[in-house]
């Protein structure tokens, strides 16, 4: 048997409920042909986790583990060159199912693993049976909780800043609510590219931490004018922002579309703080593309975790818990916002220094 976590069944209405955490025993998998055994070391949270237990994400399981970021250690396989391959070998796994390689979006049914219909497990739980196609090797630099991290987050700002928004050495773009785990990300990937990077947060605090990740500056977009005060801000010599990557929705291209260059893009991966945004005509005049992204392709994934291991990016982590009975505290930190950076549970906790992969 192994333990896993689920979300519990209470009555309540979307939005108003929280459903609780359960932990149980499951029996632990078998693999199949194709497939590894992963001892998952440690998982990692991202904002849809919350969603589900509020039941605002669709296609909620309460049969299926909680989580979609993982790193684990691969125990068993099911084949002699899987053996030879991957005994052994510390890996991350993919979050999503049902997208090779197409930039358009999924080709298949697209699912993500975790506490959703359509997949059988997630990553907070102990044992994980899964194709060998699903993994990557963890980044060596990195540590264990480090490695979690990455998946979903990585993959998300990974396709947000590159596949949509072209982001370029020596271009100027603004990150919305620096203090989320893609945004996070997307600030890595953009400061490691050359781009100056701008960042908007609800916190201060948050903005004088992006300053020490690179960012040029922030505004807090809690001000009325921070799009005016951005302005402001631009470098004389490029005095406008190439791209924007947002997670917040609502009025993002009413504030950023007399900032962006002619046929500025903005890549908007979410919409925390309203799921509508209105795209008014002089941003059609100004030849603004306002493009949809979500998560990525298998192909974007292996090319993500390329990134992250050739530019020695640390992801930024803000609390890490030790044990599944301990993931409640850094639900509460998701939940209420006051994270910078990703939250952690070591899954593991019997295994040895984490500190290292
Ligand atoms: N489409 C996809 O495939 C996909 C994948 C991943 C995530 N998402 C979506 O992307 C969003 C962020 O996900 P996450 O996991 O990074 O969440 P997260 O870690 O919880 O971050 C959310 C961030 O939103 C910012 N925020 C809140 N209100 C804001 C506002 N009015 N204006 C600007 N920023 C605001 C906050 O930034 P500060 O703390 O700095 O104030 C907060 O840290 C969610 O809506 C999520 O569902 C979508």
């Amino acid at each position: 048997m192994m333990k896993a976590l689920l979300v519990e069944k209470i009555d309540g209405k979307p939005g108003q409920v929280y459903y609780p955490l359960k932990q149980v025993d499951l029996p632990k998998p078998s693999i199949r042909p194709g497939e590894v055994l992963v001892k998952i070391l440690a998982a990692a949270l991202n904002h849809r986790e919350v969603f589900i237990r509020q039941h605002l994400y669709p296609g909620i399981s309460f049969e299926t583990p909680l989580g979609a970021d993982g790193v684990g250690l691969v125990v068993d396989t099911s084949s002699p060159e899987l053996e030879k391959k991957w005994k052994g070998k510390k890996v991350v796994l993919t979050p999503g199912r049902g997208w090779q390689d197409s930039e358009e979006g999924p080709e298949g049914q697209y699912v993500i693993v975790g506490g959703t219909v359509g997949v059988s497990h997630g990553t907070l739980q102990e044992y994980v049976a899964i194709s060998a196609a699903e993994l990557e090797e963890a980044p060596s630099h990195l540590t264990i909780p480090e490695a979690a991290a990455i998946p979903l987050a990585g993959l998300t700002a990974y396709r947000a800043t590159f596949t949509k928004a072209k982001l370029k050495a020596g271009q100027n773009v603004l990150i919305s609510g620096i203090g989320g785990g893609v945004a996070l990300f997307a600030l890595q990937f953009a400061v490691a590219t050359g781009a100056t990077v701008f960042v908007t947060s609800g916190s201060e605090e948050k903005i004088a931490k992006a300053k020490e990740l690179g960012a040029a500056h922030g505004v807090n977009y809690k001000q009325q004018d921070w799009s005016k005060q951005l302005k402001a801000l631009l470098p004389k010599d490029r005095p406008y922002l190439d791209a924007v990557i947002d997670g917040a929705g609502g009025d993002i291209v009413m504030q950023t579309f007399s900032l962006l260059k002619l046929g500025g893009i903005i890549s908007c991966y979410g919409m925390t703080s309203n799921p509508k945004t209105i795209f008014p005509m002089q941003a059609v005049l100004k030849n603004i593309e306002l493009r949809g992204s979500t998560m990525g392709s298998r192909k974007e994934f292996a090319e993500m975790v390329q990134f992250i291991h050739k530019h020695n990016i640390k992801p930024v982590l803000s609390s890490v818990v030790r044990g599944l009975d301990r993931a409640e505290e850094v639900f509460e930190a998701m939940k209420n916002g006051t994270q910078f950076g990703k939250l952690v549970v070591e899954v593991d906790i019997e295994g040895g220094d984490s500190s290292k992969l």
